[in-house]
């Protein structure tokens, strides 16, 4: 098929582009052309790439017409962040095309009730970024419902890979955490240390996607979690990363509004961010429907990421494998 993937450079379509080429694909990116994939791959010398602001051809109003005339059979688009975007695609693709792949968020849920959660608990997002993408998701459901539009939506988890630093086991993205871990040091974790993260490897979401692809008639009409198989707690994750430099982790534990003092107000803000959502996804119905095999625990992907900072000198500590 003749596929256009939206932002397709990032972390999601370093992994999805070369899944999509290899699969015997044609390969149409479209992205500012200010970044490269995080990793090389040879596939790449296979794929058409387009430089577009999506922004500003979204506000001249031409962005619709743009993708059209690409004629591609299904577009994913990972770069759509409020529902306006996802509905001039809708307008423009409406009876061209066989599948649009919208990028959401687990932030979709809000808090979670009952855990792990299911794509079908009803939503209750907050913050913008959450309550925009639900939006999205639940304008593309309901076009899907009443119009037949041929919608999937993927929610990744925190999005974990080699080339950049993952959620760290204090919830924000200082890799300092790590060397904290790795030297045995102290780390001030927020309340009892057992909100929780959700991470995924950027290679399993691109698998979500490509699944959703192969598994056409279960996904139109559907959200799928593409998360890994179970999320973490702050203060497991904390003890498990120290464990794997060979350190016992030194902990100790502070309420939040005191906790926050000793961060930076960017560190703090994710963190609450994160803890107040707390995602524990469930992965259960991309298994059933999509055969969703994750490659990767939280862990493995995390691992995986911290060695490639230390190997190049973003974390200083022991290469431990
Ligand atoms: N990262 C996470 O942990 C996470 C978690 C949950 C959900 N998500 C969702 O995943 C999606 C992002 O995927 P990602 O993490 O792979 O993205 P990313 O790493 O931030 O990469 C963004 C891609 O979009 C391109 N891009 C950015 N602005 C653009 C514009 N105005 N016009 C055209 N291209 C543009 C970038 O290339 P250029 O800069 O060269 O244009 C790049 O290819 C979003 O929908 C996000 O909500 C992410």
């Amino acid at each position: 098929m003749r596929i256009l993937v939206i932002g397709g450079t990032g972390h999601i379509g370093t992994y999805l582009v070369p899944r999509l080429v290899e699969a015997g694909h044609g390969v149409i990116v479209l992205t500012r052309g200010q970044h490269e994939p995080y990793r090389r791959h040879a596939a790449w010398e296979h794929v058409q790439r387009i430089n577009v602001d999506r922004a500003a051809e979204e506000s001249a109003g031409t962005f619709g017409r743009r993708v059209l005339d690409l004629r591609p059979d299904v577009v994913i688009d990972a770069i759509a962040f409020r529902p306006l975007s996802v509905q001039r695609m809708v307008e423009a693709l409406r009876g061209s095309v066989l599948q649009y792949v919208f990028v959401g968020t687990i932030w979709v849920h809000g808090y979670s009730t009952v855990v792990p959660t299911s794509e079908e608990q009803p939503r209750r997002p907050f913050g913008e970024y959450g309550i925009q993408k639900a939006a999205a998701e639940s304008y593309l459901l309901e076009q899907a419902r009443r119009n037949g539009f041929p919608a999937t939506i993927v929610h990744p988890g925190h999005i974990v890979g080699p080339g950049w630093e993952p959620i760290n086991p204090a919830g924000h993205k200082d890799p300092k955490v790590f060397e904290v871990l790795a030297c045995g040091e102290e780390l001030a974790l927020p309340n009892l240390g057992l909100e929780t993260l959700h991470h995924v490897h950027a290679d399993d979401v691109a698998q979500v996607i490509v699944n959703s692809m192969t598994h056409w008639s279960a996904a139109v009409g559907q959200s799928f979690h593409a998360v890994s198989p179970g999320a973490l707690t702050l203060c497991g994750y904390a003890e498990a990363v120290a464990g794997w430099f060979g350190r016992p982790a030194n902990l100790r534990f502070l309420p939040f509004e005191e906790w926050k003092g000793t961060v930076s107000d960017e560190n703090a803000a994710m963190t609450e961010d994160h803890i107040a959502h707390s995602p524990c996804c469930s992965i259960v119905k991309a298994q059933r429907l999509l055969d969703y095999q994750p490659r990767y625990t939280s862990l493995q992907a995390v691992y995986e990421s911290v060695s490639w900072l230390i190997d190049h000198g973003v974390i200083d500590a022991p290469p431990l494998r």
